[in-house]
């Protein structure tokens, strides 16, 4: 007997078999085709896993109009989704003005659902609304928080997925510590072990962080706004010194809290010599990159590990990850978050989407979490298959 051999397959094609939850709920919906007459617009990272949700939403019968986030679409997704007859609109960009463009260029479509990923659709809907949009779909807590005060102006249901308990454990909290830590040996190739290792938030991806740091030997501090969550970082046995101690003592200072300028010039006296500055907050605004490099006497880039050092006048340097955007989606080979967590969130996209499409939703779900119902059936579908 002669063993069949398939032609080389890409990571798409093994990210999209590893997402079991997907491909069920793909099956499912070729039957059901929720959205079958509809377009769904998406704004949202163009990388492996976010390519099997588009083929999945495009089974349940959607026209698809898909374009990236700044700095990370991946150009080997955008050929994939044409392939398949997605249309995806332009490509890698890290201009914020390029990056209006395409989402502009999206909503000229006037897609029935949005699939949105830090409130980008959504802002811009709130300023200029058209008719046939039904509502969608918010992936994030930086996109809630944005939209949370334009409520009044959207006006349609928006489910977000960051609200889900099951995204909160399974991609913040276990997922995004798991991939900071690894983007931060990928970029640099250097140990934890005894290193100091400052996370600035303890929201649910800080706790992540810092649990997958202290995990690898590093001796991690917590620093946040908030004494509450503080106070939960000092019982959970991380050390929670005042801020300037914290980014003082510290050789790699991670930010994750979803706000912005939480490092920058001010800081610089602070800095240790040799500093790791990475971040893995939603938006490029956590770590002002732009004006710490401005200020140094000499910068020495490394291109290939996206690498830059800034050199202080007074010979101390810091090293800046990928200029400061969310580390686990920049750097050589990037992977983001776990394919398994990614299933998961994705499937209450899906879900969530199918829910807004058959039209039982009003404006009273304006930026609200995802229905419990659909968490209990994601979850109860998650563990059926790993059983
Ligand atoms: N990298 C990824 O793959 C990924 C995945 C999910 C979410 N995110 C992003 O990560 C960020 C954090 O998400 P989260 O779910 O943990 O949010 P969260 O709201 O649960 O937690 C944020 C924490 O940061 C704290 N904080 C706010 N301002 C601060 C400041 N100036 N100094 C110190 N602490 C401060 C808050 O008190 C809070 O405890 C968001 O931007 C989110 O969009 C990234």
């Amino acid at each position: 007997m002669t063993t069949a051999t398939t032609g080389d397959l890409s990571r798409i094609d093994w990210v999209a078999s590893s997402c079991r939850l997907l491909q069920a709920t793909a099956a499912e919906f070729a039957v059901t085709r929720p959205f079958a007459g509809l377009t769904i617009g998406t704004a949202i990272h163009l990388e492996p896993k976010t390519a099997a949700l588009l083929a999945t939403l495009a089974a349940g019968g959607a026209r698809l109009v898909a374009t990236g986030n700044l700095s990370s679409t991946q150009p080997e997704t955008i050929a994939w989704l044409e392939a398949r007859g997605i249309e995806v609109i332009g490509g890698q960009t890290r201009d914020a003005a390029a990056q209006g463009a395409y989402l502009d260029a999206l909503l000229a479509h006037e897609p029935d659902l949005l699939l949105d990923n830090g409130g980008d659709l959504f802002a811009r809907v709130a300023q200029h609304p058209y008719r046939r949009l039904r509502g969608g779909t918010e992936e994030t807590t930086s996109g809630r928080t944005r939209l949370m005060p334009l409520r009044s102006q959207i006006n349609l249901p928006v489910l977000v997925i960051n609200d889900s308990p099951i995204k909160q454990f399974a991609e913040n909290r276990h997922a995004v510590g798991q991939s900071l830590f690894e983007s931060y040996m990928r970029f640099t190739n250097r140990s934890t072990g005894g290193k100091r290792v400052t996370v600035f938030g303890y929201g649910a991806c800080g706790r992540g962080t810092a649990a997958c740091f202290k995990a690898a030997f590093a001796q991690v501090s917590v620093v946040d706004i908030d004494p509450v969550t503080t106070l939960e970082a000092h019982l959970d046995g991380f050390a929670t010194p005042l801020r300037e101690t914290a980014i003082a003592s510290a050789d790699v200072i991670v930010t994750v809290t979803g706000a912005a300028n939480i490092l920058t010039t001010d800081d610089l006296p602070l800095l240790k010599d040799g500093v790791i500055l990475m971040n893995g907050g939603h938006f490029p605004q956590e770590i002002d990159a732009g004006a710490l490099l401005a200020t140094a006497a000499e910068i020495r880039n490394y291109p290939q590990e996206q690498i830059t050092t800034g050199v202080l006048a007074d010979g101390r340097c810091f090293h800046l990850l990928g200029e400061g955007h969310m580390a686990n989606l920049a750097g050589p080979r990037p992977l983001g978050n776990s394919i398994e967590s990614m299933d998961l969130g994705f499937t209450l996209q899906a879900r969530c989407l199918e829910r807004v499409a058959r039209g039982n939703l009003g404006a009273e779900a304006c930026v609200v979490p995802v229905p419990a119902d659909i968490d209990a059936a994601v979850a109860s579908a998650y563990l059926a298959l790993n059983r």
